[in-house]
């Protein structure tokens, strides 16, 4: 099922090759301070998010996004579904979304996308859906400390699942979590032509934040400028995904 041949290693055992992909303003910022859909980037990043999409098995994004957005991003092209079908991928990955509360407006056109839908959640929030259809699994997660969601054991489970590449497509708050979990092998970060300033306008990675010698680090793996835009692809530093 996986599409490529990566998976990541961590203590508690093999989990999934993650991607988190993200764009952002010259500044920093993923949207602006009212958490705005971010259309902001350009056709060529839309089809560089489709690339990168159409790879996974499983994609996560946090009901903060889906708020802001009401849909989810698809694989489309014929080209990358024909990639597809040929490694036995089903069109689309799994749309995995995080949310603690499980509050998410049933009436949304992402219930009406052609995707599978996963709601990872708490016992709270799996209360939402017990009688109101629209995901087709409702997953409680387990947690590890006051409400952080354990990543590597649910990792390790999409792994056991045949799940072998997962593309976190933010928000802020999300990466956040995976990244205090240091469960993120690589980013791709799109820096676009704008300013969007504001102390409160999500940025790549929220939560408490990392003390400069805590910081994750990452290695660049390349660079690419498209018009005015600049596509950055970085790797964990430590975490070589091996092949299977
Ligand atoms: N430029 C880009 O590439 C890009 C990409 C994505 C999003 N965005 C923008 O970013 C904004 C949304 O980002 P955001 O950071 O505010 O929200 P987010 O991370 O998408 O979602 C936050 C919500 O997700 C759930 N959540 C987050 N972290 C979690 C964790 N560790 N464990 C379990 N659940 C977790 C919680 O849901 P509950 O409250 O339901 O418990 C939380 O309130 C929007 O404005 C959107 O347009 C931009």
């Amino acid at each position: 099922m996986s599409a490529p041949a990566l998976r990541s290693r961590s203590a508690a055992g093999y989990r999934p090759h993650v991607t988190a992909i993200l764009a952002m303003s010259a500044d920093g910022k993923i949207s602006d301070t009212h958490g705005t859909a971010a259309r902001f980037p350009s056709a060529n990043d839309q089809r560089h998010l489709e690339q990168r999409l159409a790879t996974a098995d499983a994609t996560l994004f946090g009901a903060g996004t889906l708020r802001a957005y009401g849909t989810t991003a698809l694989v489309k092209d014929p080209a990358l579904l024909a990639t597809r079908c040929q490694r036995q991928q089903p069109p689309q990955p799994t749309h995995i979304v995080c949310s603690r509360s499980g509050g998410i407006v049933p009436n949304a056109h992402f219930f009406r996308q052609p995707v599978p839908r996963w709601l990872l959640t708490t016992q709270a929030g799996a209360e939402h859906w017990r009688e109101q259809p629209g995901f087709d699994r409702v997953w409680i997660a387990p947690i590890k400390t006051a409400g952080e969601y354990h990543w590597p054991q649910i990792l390790q489970e999409l792994h056991t699942l045949g799940m072998g590449h997962v593309l976190v497509m933010g928000g802020g708050q999300l990466v956040a979590g995976l990244m205090a979990a240091d469960v993120i092998d690589e980013l791709w970060l799109t820096i676009c032509p704008l300013i969007i300033g504001g102390a409160t306008s999500p940025t790549p990675c929220d939560g408490e934040g990392f003390s400069l010698d805590q910081a994750p680090r990452f290695t660049l793996k390349s660079s690419q400028t498209m018009g005015d835009e600049i596509f950055l692809n970085y790797q964990r530093q430590g975490s070589g995904p091996s092949v299977q």
